[in-house]
């Protein structure tokens, strides 16, 4: 629910998915995230007043029954890892391939991207067992990440062969780390549950793509491109970097805050 500019970052996820035809979404929370159901909810109350307030256009931003989404929940109840995570998903997957989608990442400025449909193309078109993003990092920050060893493939995208999660930069097969969206075949659910947790009791993602590799599946990866970049929610720094860019881009507020922002900057 952290808020990106003007809307928590769970939201561009959203509309993120949607604008790619993603319509069907289970959001995987935790027991102190109920914040996130109630986001999404109509709120009669503060609707009634902002129409009485005649901001009209602030109401509309609040009401998301008008998007196409069917939004389920559903709750991972012990911290065991990403892996663990995608895994409470299974039901609602049952025989249908699946996008998934991380909430520490906005792909492009304000959630701009069509990486998922061209993911979902691709996945579609070479009959793929899994798709994943992935953007170069500097070297330094592959521990940071699931790292992908892969040759050219076709259509421009990459055939992954192995994939490690957060190695060390001495040992990272590439600087291509996986950048948080990912289609799968429900295999990957069969591969998850022969996942052993790592010595932090998580079950890694990487590792269930790892046993996907290992049986000859296709592993696909596409690039992101440097105007659908990935910002990261993650850390201070980059949460901070993504704040002011998304706010400089604010079509009301970014003159200001950027005439702002430079008076802070030239001052000693
Ligand atoms: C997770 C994945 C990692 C991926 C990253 C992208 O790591 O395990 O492979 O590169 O997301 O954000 P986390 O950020 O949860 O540590």
């Amino acid at each position: 629910m952290l808020p990106v500019a003007r809307k928590p970052i769970v939201q561009y996820v959203l509309e993120e998915l949607l604008a790619n035809g993603v319509e069907q979404i289970l959001l995987i929370t935790g027991r102190s995230k109920t914040a996130i159901e109630n986001h999404f909810d109509t709120d009669p109350e503060l609707l009634r007043t902002l129409n009485s307030r005649k901001m009209t256009h602030l109401a509309s931003q609040t009401d998301f029954e008008h998007l196409k989404a069917h939004i389920f929940y559903t709750r991972q109840h012990q911290q065991k890892g990403l892996g663990d995570a995608v895994l409470c998903g299974e039901s609602f997957a049952g025989e249908q391939p699946v996008v998934v989608a991380l909430g520490d990442s906005i792909l492009g400025l304000h959630a701009k991207s069509s990486c998922v449909s061209r993911m979902i193309q691709l996945f579609e078109s070479r009959r793929a067992s899994c798709v994943v993003a992935v953007e170069e990092v500097p070297p330094e920050e592959t521990r940071n990440y699931g790292v992908i060893r892969a040759r050219e493939g076709k259509d421009g995208c990459l055939n992954v062969l192995d994939l490690i999660e957060k190695p060390r930069p001495e040992e990272a097969p590439s600087n291509l780390a996986i950048a948080g969206r990912y289609v799968f075949s429900p295999l990957i659910f069969d591969m998850l549950r022969r996942v052993q947790a790592d010595s932090k009791g998580e079950i890694q993602l990487t590792d269930a793509i790892r046993f996907l590799c290992e049986e000859g599946k296709r592993v696909l990866a596409v690039k992101l491109p440097p105007s659908e970049k990935r910002y990261d929610i993650g850390n201070f720094a980059s949460y901070y970097a993504t704040f002011v860019e998304f706010a400089l881009a604010d079509p009301d507020y970014g003159k200001e805050l950027r005439d702002y922002l430079q008076t802070l900057l030239n001052t000693p």
